[in-house]
Formats: structure tokens, C-alpha cells, sequence
């Protein structure tokens, strides 16, 4: 009911994310503290930084979503938390300071599967039916799966080596888009994304479609990153671009970079939803596909999901950009899911799998 008050906890890799739900699913208050910027700086996680940042803003990232909320560790009913998968030292501060407060307070515990979160957090803003496809797409995650309940997910695919927002962050890196003023405090996805915007003849670089023979869902995404690299530094030694510099067709071939991981992923996309429908394991007159993670917010490659969906009879949803990314939110959302199916309520406030006694 509204009455209802679920915190929420993210830890799991570089972002401390908090919020306060209440039992409808409506917003009450949420922090972030990211550590994009730094690690952008230092070219990726750095596993160190992260958990002492993460312990760092775990107290004040709890204490700023309840006030916004209105709200004070009282009146919540439930405490969810991230506990896989991610950064074990990362995990290990929400996954603590969860446990702290349960214990002082004597709230029931709620452990959360990070990609499940993700997954499942587009209902709080759709009305989506289960079960539906999910497509989570981030800088540590590439997945198709068949969501069938909040706690029974059919994998369908995965990647075979990279993920998709780590090889757009590698490639923006390599392509040097940080010496781009506008861009230099953008995760490389972003960069990425605007700098393809900005391209007027992407098609005189050409990349082969990852595993087109195969018949299944996974993914491969090295492949392209290291031909685009090949590119890269064909034209930096045709131009005689050295240091800092930039090549001038740098938009254009982040264009058609994009756009080769966009068919990749469309590609792979159709091929679940083509299994699915033979199956039967979708409602026909109700199908839908959910793309989360921190790519979804690229619209270039949310558009050539919806583009296949339309072929197929799919509608496509995501949830909102701060929701696509790591967050709080997603955890308080499935922590209230969890809550109404009564499904892994800890009220002996133990996370013994992330913190052994
Ligand atoms: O979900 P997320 O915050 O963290 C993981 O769980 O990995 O995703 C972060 C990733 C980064 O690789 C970032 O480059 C990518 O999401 N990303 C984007 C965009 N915004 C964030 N990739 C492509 N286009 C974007 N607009
Ligand atoms: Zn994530």
C-alpha cells in the first residue's frame, strides 16, 4: 500500500545509488554519487577507488534520499540491496551499511540480483505483463533474456567477450573524444554517441556483422572494437596524426562504428525474438521488449531495437536514462516486487553471501 516505505541500496560497481519508494512504486527521494568522471580520467574501474569511494558516500547517499523523501530509517518497511553480481569490495559497503541498519533498526533485509534490478525496474514506469524479452546492455553486462517471473529469468544469450558500453567506452577513448572540450566529462558512450551525430559520411567505413552465421543469441563485440582500431590507425598514419590529435573523419567513424554494435545488437535481438515466438514462450497479443543498462540510454541503438520490434509485432520500452544506468531506484523497486511475492525476506538481517559473519 502507499503506506509502504522501501529503501533501496546500489553498490555494485562504481556508483553509490540510494532511494526511498513507497509500496505504488512512487519515487520518494534518491542520491547518486558517481564516479563516471574519475574513472573516465584513469580509463575504467579502478577496483580500489571504487570501494573507498563507495564507503566514502554510503552514509551520506542513505541519509540524502530519506530526507528527500521525508522520511527517516523508521518509517521504512524494508531494506533492499544489491549482493550480485559486481565488485566484490563494492558490494561489500552497500551490502554492510544494509546489514548495519537492519540490525539497529529491525528491518527485514531484501537481497538483489543487479541485473534482475535492471531488468524488471521498466515496470515501475510501464505497464508491462510479464513474461516479456529483456535486452541489458552496459559496460559490464550484455544479455538477452526471457523475463518469466520476478524471480525466474531463461538466459537466452550473452556476450562471448566484451560488452557493448565497454568497447564504446574503449574505442571513445582510443579516438581521443575526451580532447573534445564538450565531451571530456561524458562516459565514452555518450561522447560516442553525440561525436556520431556529427558525422556526414559514416558509410566510407565498413565493419562485418559479428556471428552472422550463427542461429543463436550471443554476442561479440572485440571484434569491433579491434577493427575499428585498424581503422583508427590507418588514418592517423595516412594523416600523420600523432599525440593528442584527431583524426578528421573521427565522427564519421564513430558513426559507423556505432552503427555496426547497433545491427549487432538489432541482429541478435531478432534472433531471441524469432525463438520466443517459435517457442510459444511469449503472450502473442502482448509482446514486449524491456532494454535496460547503461547503453540503452544511446537512442541511436534503443531506435534499431524498436525498428525490429516493429517488424516482429514487439513494443519496446526502457525506462528513463538515470533509471537505465546504475541507480537506486531499480533496487527499491524490485526490493517492493520481492515484497509482494514474499520471495527472499531476510529477517534474520544476514547477507552471509556478499558479508560472512
Ligand atoms: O549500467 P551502467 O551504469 O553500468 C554497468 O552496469 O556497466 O552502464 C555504464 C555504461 C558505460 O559503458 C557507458 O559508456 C554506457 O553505459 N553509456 C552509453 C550511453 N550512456 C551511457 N553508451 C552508449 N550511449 C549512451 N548514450
Ligand atoms: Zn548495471
Amino acid at each position: 500500500s502507499q503506506s509502504t516505505v522501501i529503501l533501496g541500496i546500489e553498490t555494485s560497481c562504481d556508483d553509490t545509488g540510494c532511494a526511498v519508494i513507497d509500496g505504488t512504486g512512487r519515487l520518494l527521494g534518491e542520491s547518486l554519487y558517481s564516479q563516471t568522471a574519475l574513472h573516465t580520467r584513469y580509463g575504467g574501474v579502478n577496483p580500489i577507488f571504487a570501494h573507498e569511494l563507495h564507503h566514502n558516500n554510503i552514509d551520506r547517499a542513505v541519509t540524502e534520499a530519506l530526507d528527500k523523501a521525508g522520511k527517516t530509517i523508521k518509517d521504512v518497511d524494508a531494506i533492499a540491496v544489491t549482493t550480485k553480481p559486481g565488485l566484490i569490495l563494492s558490494l561489500q559497503v552497500g551490502a554492510k551499511y544494509a546489514r548495519y541498519l537492519s540490525r539497529i533498526h529491525s528491518k527485514p533485509l531484501i537481497p538483489v540480483h543487479h541485473m534482475e534490478a535492471h531488468a524488471l525496474v521498466s515496470r515501475m514506469y510501464h505497464k508491462l505483463e510479464l513474461p516479456f524479452l529483456v535486452l541489458l546492455i552496459s559496460g559490464g553486462h550484455c544479455l538477452l533474456a526471457l523475463v518469466k517471473d520476478i524471480d525466474d529469468f531463461l538466459l537466452l544469450g550473452k556476450s562471448l567477450d566484451n560488452a557493448p558500453g565497454e568497447v564504446l567506452d574503449k574505442v571513445a577513448r582510443r579516438m581521443k573524444l575526451r580532447n573534445i572540450p564538450e565531451y571530456s566529462q561524458l562516459c565514452g558512450g555518450k561522447a560516442l554517441e553525440l561525436a556520431a551525430q556529427k558525422s556526414t559520411n559514416p558509410s566510407q567505413f565498413e565493419f562485418p556483422l559479428p556471428l552472422s552465421k550463427f542461429r543463436d543469441c550471443n554476442f561479440s563485440f572485440s571484434g569491433l572494437k579491434d577493427s575499428s582500431v585498424r581503422k583508427l590507425i590507418q588514418k592517423e598514419t595516412e594523416h600523420n596524426v600523432m599525440g593528442d590529435g584527431l583524426i578528421p573523419e573521427v565522427f564519421d567513424l564513430c558513426a559507423a562504428f556505432q552503427l555496426a554494435v547497433a545491427e549487432h545488437i538489432a541482429h541478435r535481438t531478432h534472433r531471441a525474438m524469432m525463438f520466443c515466438d517459435k517457442n510459444m514462450l511469449i503472450n502473442p497479443e502482448n509482446k514486449a521488449i524491456v532494454v535496460s543498462g547503461g547503453v540503452a540510454c544511446n537512442n541511436f541503438i534503443f531506435q534499431s531495437i524498436e525498428h525490429v520490434g516493429s517488424k516482429m509485432g514487439y513494443r519496446a520500452y526502457r525506462p528513463p536514462p538515470s533509471v537505465c544506468t546504475d541507480n537506486g531506484v531499480m533496487i527499491a523497486w524490485n526490493g517492493l516486487e520481492k515484497l509482494k511475492k514474499q520471495c527472499d525476506i531476510r529477517t534474520d538481517f544476514s547477507l552471509k553471501e556478499v558479508v560472512p559473519e
